[in-house]
């Protein structure tokens, strides 16, 4: 029998750790977007989600993000509270522009991580970060790029303490990245992602992602996932604000436990391949998380009349063909379009005859399901 150890929070206090060890150097590492297929949409303090969440991590979306580290003359415990040395000092290049305005953000998650990686002050460092999708793309960007951060700080962690182990340094990437953003926490291993506790899932947890832990059936393998983007611009409605909407939401406790059920038949479908009940659920999901912002005080509608036309054709061509064809949406406008494998051909046709009018200067990604982050070598 395999013994079952369950990580708490304290667990991911770095605690004997000699930074002398370490003077400079950078690491990059290469990090994927994902796509939730049940939907995380509310949170308690700090980053605890109100229901589990499961996603296909994705391969064609990823962030790059190298992350350069220089000791800083003084050890910042030797000083006092109000010098330069004592704060986190970083710049952020994003595909290679200085960003001031980036810097709130980072400087929320280090202070949010600290305590966990408690040498973060005692580093300069310099952060340059590039997307292989456009920034306006309307697809967020969180999950792949605060991901991509927690793993370079937990490289540089592995350097301190190099008796940590693989499963470790991954659940510790997944655990600070969820103090960034909740969704990047399902950024760090393939294929499928599950985070929050659940009973039907074995070793899940609201503090880190797991793999899902059961065979997924062959219908799934390679399983793709075409983003039609409809709406290029800024997110009216940030996700933070969106998550906040659902604490006083007349529906939020139905809402976290549809999720939850829909947690147990999912995974139920991905081990035994049933394409057609994969599909109620996703999009089921889909439509409830945009109710839940339709519903909510204030209410906000995120979808645009082409978002309604693909979801239609998608509806149309899946009766008229038997295909297993589905959609999903995230916190936008845009339309992630899931198909098997098996379909490719004739689904990859119907979304250029049929679906690619309604995308934004016909721009769309072809992406598929991924294995998860990658560290590159930085020569
Ligand atoms: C609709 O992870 O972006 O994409 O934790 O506040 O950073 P924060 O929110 P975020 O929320 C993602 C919401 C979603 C659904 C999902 O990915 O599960």
């Amino acid at each position: 029998m395999t013994k079952i150890i369950v990580l708490i929070e304290s667990d991911f206090i770095l605690n004997d750790f000699e930074t002398s060890k370490v003077s400079n150097g950078s690491v990059t590492w290469k990090t994927p977007s994902n796509i939730a297929l049940v939907k995380y949409w509310g949170k308690q303090d700090p980053q605890i989600p109100e229901n589990a969440s499961i996603s296909f991590t994705l391969d064609a979306c990823f962030t790059l993000t190298t992350l350069e580290y220089s000791k800083k003359k003084t050890r910042h415990a030797e000083l006092d509270s109000a010098s330069h040395e004592n704060n986190f000092n970083f710049d952020i290049y994003f595909e290679g522009e200085k960003k001031e305005d980036f810097k709130p953000k980072i400087q929320q998650f280090f202070e949010r991580i600290e305590q966990y990686v408690p040498f973060l002050k005692d580093f300069d460092f310099v952060i340059k970060s590039r997307n292989s999708f456009p920034h306006s793309s309307g697809i967020a960007s969180s999950a792949s790029g605060m991901s991509a951060l927690a793993l370079c700080i937990m490289s540089i962690e592995k350097e301190l303490n190099s008796t940590i182990t693989e499963e470790y340094f991954n659940k510790k990437a997944s655990f600070l990245a969820r103090l960034g953003s909740g969704s990047a926490c399902r950024s760090v291993e393939g294929e499928l992602i599950v985070w929050g506790n659940h009973a039907d899932i074995k070793e899940s947890s609201n503090l880190f992602g797991v793999k899902f832990p059961y065979k997924i059936h062959e219908n799934f393998k390679n399983h793709h996932d075409t983003i039609l983007l409809v709406d290029e611009g800024e997110k009216q409605v940030s996700s933070t604000v969106g998550h906040q909407l659902m604490y006083n939401h007349p529906f939020a406790k139905q809402r976290f436990q549809q999720a939850n059920d829909n947690i147990s038949k999912i995974s139920e479908v991905l081990k035994n391949g049933d394409l057609k009940q994969f599909i109620a659920i996703v999009e089921s999901e889909a439509l409830s998380l945009h109710a839940m912002m339709m519903t909510s005080n204030p209410y906000f509608i995120l979808m645009k009349p082409n978002t309604l036309k693909i979801i239609n054709k998608v509806w149309e061509f899946r009766a008229k063909t038997n295909s297993n064809i589905c959609f999903t949406l995230d916190a936008g406008a845009n339309v992630h379009v899931l198909f098997p494998e098996a379909e490719k051909e004739s689904v990859n046709n119907f979304i250029i005859n049929e679906l690619i009018q309604y995308c934004q200067e016909n721009h769309y990604i072809c992406d598929r399901i991924g294995n998860g982050a990658k560290r590159l070598s930085n020569n």
